[in-house]
């Protein structure tokens, strides 16, 4: 690089920089950039060209059903078999012997799993399943730590076309419950506990305190992780090591419609009930295989490829399991947390399997920029070839610092946006193609249409901001919300009719490339996990000492918004007080799970609401933020504000 050019990039902020890939990683690259026009010419043609990566039992007749908008169907008249297409196929092939997953314990326990080995397993537990009466239809809820057993669980629910809803382990006995109730799941599969930072952390407990009101399940699935005592009921509770692990490992998968139901997966809307969003088999798979191939830059024979994230989250489902394994990937699995037992342990992870590409969240990339590059550095990260970002905006300042400090700034950043709705990537740049910004998704992938459209629902220009909308039906699409067809229409396609509205407010750059500006409806976006502002106040007034709540997402350094709560106590409630804030944060903590805990409370005497009652949760941002309050002409009483102030300076709940 000549001094001018050094000079000149200095004086560019992290912002202004631009990543084109190196000329070596472009001409080895899966995808080449004229994918881009090859996909738009005729998209239903380019997916159907792709989905021949799957193995199909039966053919489709159609590759896309659009005549009864929102309802799509993909491949129909299609048969498949999910788990075939991620295990049996591979071994038919020769990969028996390849590894699927190296397991990283918590505790520093390992285990090397080979494709031959999870598919004898997947085998067992689809014949444990069938022996125990789970037929094709039924729902199957797994609330799991991240254990292999994790992955098997699913993979015999989709063997035996069982729909499986995975309730991550952070959720409480309450979640749980009212999810099991949702899609009438007859069978839960569990663990007597997982690690987490050093510790073994219950999860059988919730499951007996879920189903202490819920006799309909006839069934629990234990494994045993952790040794921990647990509770035991006769009749219901199965040992997994006596059942699966003693099952016949011989399986015949059956061929299933393309549509067949693959699983749901809850995720918070704007109101206090949980959407059971629903995925389907062949539309669902190809969308992961096929993304997980090309934006990852997948060389199935030599990388090894880890998302760190929980299974218990869409991410997990899409990218630790269905899309690696249809490629027959080796991938990395790890049980616990980022400083468990010291802050390098990713680190280790990735020097010791040499692994090639890294796929998490920018609220922990915040966390690693906080314990200092000198972490990292200890360790051999010259493997990774690639790495990747999702779940919230990554903020430059953090791309860069995941650039330098992790790629060495020789593997490109994809920041890759989607959502537990879109099932697989949508927008990202394609690493061999892009030239990366920080901080922008860049544009929506081959065979995929997404717009930046405004209140009206017209297109905005270039240097514009609007609404993100996605213009045509995509294979991994969800179908429906699980039950409620009405709510699944009302809440993605009524906004802007005919399109799919994400919920996220977007920019078009001066290039036409796209900058996601976060939620613009009632949902809080916390580590890259979505909260709704509505669950939580419906938690929080459920204690009897509370009146009313209003919730908003805060600015927070490292989860990039936290929850900031405010209530209004009933008299009998007394004063409030630490003791009362910390009451309630437990109660949210009980009521939906820790991750939902708000980070402040504030016992306030009034709320900001406009004439027609409606409270103004800008202004309470605006206060949460330590901000001056902004608009308060359409206030009902403009002395509120001053009581919510006055209220805050003496009721900031600590944090834990
Ligand atoms: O607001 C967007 C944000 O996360 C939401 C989806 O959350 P969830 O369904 O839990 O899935 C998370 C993992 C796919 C989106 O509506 N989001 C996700 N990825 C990004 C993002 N926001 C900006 N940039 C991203 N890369």
């Amino acid at each position: 690089m000549t001094e001018t050019t050094e000079a000149a990039l200095s004086n560019l902020s992290h912002e202004e920089r631009r990543f084109p890939p190196s000329e070596e990683f472009a001409a080895n690259a899966n995808v080449k950039a004229d994918i881009y026009a090859e996909a738009a010419k005729d998209r239903p043609a380019f997916w159907a060209k792709q989905a021949e990566r799957l193995t199909w039992s039966k053919k489709w007749d159609q590759v896309l059903d659009w005549s009864n908008p929102p309802f799509a169907k993909w491949f129909v008249g299609g048969q498949l078999n999910v788990a075939y297409n991620c295990l049996d196929r591979h071994v038919e092939a020769g990969l028996g012997d390849r590894v699927a997953y190296y397991f990283e314990g918590e505790p520093g326990d390992t285990r090397t799993i080979t494709y031959q080995q999870l598919t004898d397993m997947v085998c067992q537990a689809a014949n444990t399943l069938e022996e125990l009466g789970v037929k094709t239809g039924d729902r199957v809820a797994i609330y799991m730590p991240m254990i292999p057993e994790t992955i098997v669980a699913m993979l015999a629910c989709a063997r035996i076309g069982a729909p499986h809803t995975v309730v991550f382990g952070g959720f409480s006995a309450d979640a749980l419950g009212t999810r099991i109730d949702d899609c009438q799941a007859k069978i839960v599969i569990t663990a007597d506990g997982g690690y987490r930072r050093g510790a073994a952390s219950a999860l059988k407990p919730a499951v007996d305190e879920a189903l202490s009101t819920r006799p309909e399940v006839t069934t629990v699935l234990v494994v045993k992780r952790t040794g921990q005592d647990i509770g035991w009921t006769d009749g219901r509770d199965l040992w997994w090591h006596d059942t699966v692990e003693k099952a016949s490992a011989s399986h015949k998968p059956e061929a299933f419609d393309s549509e067949h139901p693959l699983y749901v997966m809850y995720t918070s809307g704007t109101t206090g009930k949980p959407k059971g969003i629903l995925h389907t088999s062949g539309g669902y798979l190809l969308g992961c295989s096929y993304t997980q191939w090309e934006v990852f830059d997948l060389k199935a024979e030599t990388d090894v490829y880890w998302t760190a994230a929980d299974i218990g989250w869409v991410t997990g489902h899409s990218y630790i399991v269905y899309g690696p394994l249809s490629n027959a990937t080796t991938s990395v699995m790890y049980e616990g947390t980022p400083d468990t037992p010291h802050k390098g342990r990713w680190w280790e992870i990735i020097d010791k399997y040499k692994v090639t590409t890294l796929y998490c969240a920018p609220t922990t990339i915040r966390t690693f920029m906080k314990w200092g590059k000198e972490v990292p550095e200890k360790y051999s990260l010259d493997t990774l070839k690639l790495i990747g970002s999702v779940g919230e905006p990554i903020n430059p300042e953090a791309y860069i610092w995941y650039r330098d400090n992790i790629g060495h700034d020789k593997a490109p950043v994809v920041d890759t946006w989607w959502q537990t709705e879109t099932g697989s990537l949508m927008i990202s740049p394609l690493p061999g193609v892009t030239a990366g910004k920080p901080g922008a998704a860049m544009t929506a992938l081959p065979g995929i249409a997404a717009d930046v459209v405004d209140a009206a629902g017209d297109s905005v220009p270039n240097g514009g901001g609007g609404y993100l909308v996605i213009t045509e039906p995509w294979p991994s699409m969800l179908r429906t919300i699980w039950g409620d067809d009405a709510r699944y229409k009302e809440t993605y396609w009524s906004k802007f009719p005919g399109v799919y509205f994400a919920g996220d407010g977007a920019k078009k750059d001066e290039d036409g490339d796209i900058w996601l500006l976060g939620r613009v409806d009632d949902v809080m976006n916390i580590s890259g996990h979505r909260l709704s502002t509505t669950e939580i106040e419906s938690a929080l007034v459920s204690n009897p000492k509370v009146a009313e709540a209003a919730v908003v997402g805060a600015s927070d350094e490292t989860t990039g918004q936290a929850v900031v709560a405010f209530v209004i106590l009933r008299a009998e409630a007394g004063d409030g007080g630490e003791h009362i804030v910390k009451e309630l944060r437990d109660h949210v903590a009980k009521q939906i799970g820790a991750i939902a805990k708000p980070r402040q409370i504030m016992v306030v005497t009034e709320l900001p609401k406009t004439r027609s009652g409606k409270i103004m949760r800008r202004l309470l941002v605006d206060v949460a933020e330590n901000r001056p309050v902004g608009d308060v002409t359409t206030l009902a009483d403009s002395g509120v504000m001053d009581a919510i102030r006055t209220g805050m300076e003496t009721n900031s709940g600590a944090d834990d």
